[in-house]
């Protein structure tokens, strides 16, 4: 096949781990015969420096031509003055909302060897498969801000059709699964969060009989994904819980630094994007951990281009590189070598060989 792909690398680890991800999918194109054309465009403070806004008008451009976008991450000490006029992660936000990728996948799969990579105990992470599904356009991340001197405030707000879409994703999904869905809100306390309850009960009921429906607020949710992982299938949670949680459940994983992300909207282009942030504390060291962004690239492939074997040979090759003891810094075994970003994506590419 053909396809135009954006590339957004961001900053920080941003152009490191994307540089990866680019090698991946010509690696894969040029194995498997697909024509993949990149176009490379500004985002975050990269933008901000180039062109004094965080998300130009261009690379909105590019990213709607496209078949798939895949970004690396954005923001940085650089641009945290919290008085400047414009901030990397506005960027991002506008991005994701500009192509109504309204559905955030985050896989939580665990490698077995990586076990020992964990703060949880090995024989909690047995069986562990999670699927969070985070909305990812609305709730209290896209409502009004304001600010005086002496007070702030950011609205929370979500009406019935947003939370209608992303709970259809998430139980369709499940359906596919194991048949359980766990929706994850603040019922006894925030009111957006009981009217996602009552549609989530409602719908499921309506819409998917057969989906085994489990509700945990949020609190509750964060020690339970820490007591008894592998209980969870399907995770249904608003913007910001979403983005807390998956940062909570890759450690059950080993780093933040493997855990990929796909973002859907009604259309199949979609959005690819490791969890992990910009990392400044590391970036430009040649150090960060390839594999969540090699993760998103499979799931690029099998989403926005139907090419399942072809996923399927990224995740393989990754877990392939793990079981041989493949460990950059953040999940290396003690006394053993590390690799190095570059070490780690020639390992994964020359399993894909
Ligand atoms: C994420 C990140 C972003 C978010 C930031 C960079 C805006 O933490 O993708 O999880 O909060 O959504
Ligand atoms: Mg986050």
């Amino acid at each position: 096949m053909r396809g135009l792909i954006t590339v957004l690398p961001g900053d920080g680890i941003g152009p490191e781990v994307t540089a990866a991800g680019r090698a991946v999918l010509e690696q894969i194109a040029r194995r498997h015969g697909h024509r993949f054309e990149f176009s490379e465009q500004l985002i975050g403070g990269a933008a901000i420096d180039a062109i004094g806004e965080p998300l130009p008008d261009g690379t909105v451009a590019s990213c709607k031509d496209s078949y798939a976008v895949l970004l690396g991450a954005v923001g940085g000490p650089k641009w945290s003055d919290p008085n400047a006029p414009v901030r990397p992660e506005q960027g991002l936000l506008g991005l994701r909302s500009v192509l109504g990728v309204f559905a955030n996948l985050r896989p939580v799969r665990i490698y077995p060897e990586l076990a020992a990579a964990s703060p949880i105990r090995a024989d909690l992470l047995e069986g562990v498969d999670i699927m969070v599904v985070r909305e990812l356009t609305g709730g209290i991340y896209f409502g009004e801000k304001t600010r005086d001197d002496y007070s702030a405030s950011d609205v929370c707000k979500y009406h019935t059709h947003e939370i209608e879409r992303i709970v259809r994703v998430a139980a369709q999904l499940a359906g596919s699964r194991r048949g359980q869905l766990c929706s994850v809100d603040k019922a006894n306390v925030l009111e957006t969060s009981r009217l996602w309850r009552d549609v989530t009960n409602r719908l499921i009921a309506a819409e998917f009989p057969d989906i085994d429906l489990e509700t945990l607020l949020v609190d509750a949710a964060a020690m339970h994904l820490l007591s008894r992982p592998a209980d969870f299938d399907v995770i249904v949670t608003e913007n910001m819980f979403g983005d807390i949680l998956t940062d909570e459940a890759s450690m059950l994983a080993g780093s933040l630094g493997m855990l990929p992300s796909a973002s859907l909207g009604e259309t199949r282009r979609g959005l690819y994007e490791p969890i992990h942030g910009s990392a400044p504390d590391i970036a430009g060291k040649g150090i960060a951990n390839p594999c969540g962004m090699i993760a998103s690239v499979a799931m690029l492939l099998r989403h926005s281009l139907g090419l399942a074997e072809e996923a399927d040979a990224v995740e393989q090759a990754i877990a392939s590189v793990i079981a041989d003891g493949g460990r950059t810094a953040d999940i290396a075994i003690a006394g053993a070598p590390v690799m190095t970003t570059s070490q780690m994506t020639e390992a994964i590419l020359a399993q894909l060989d």
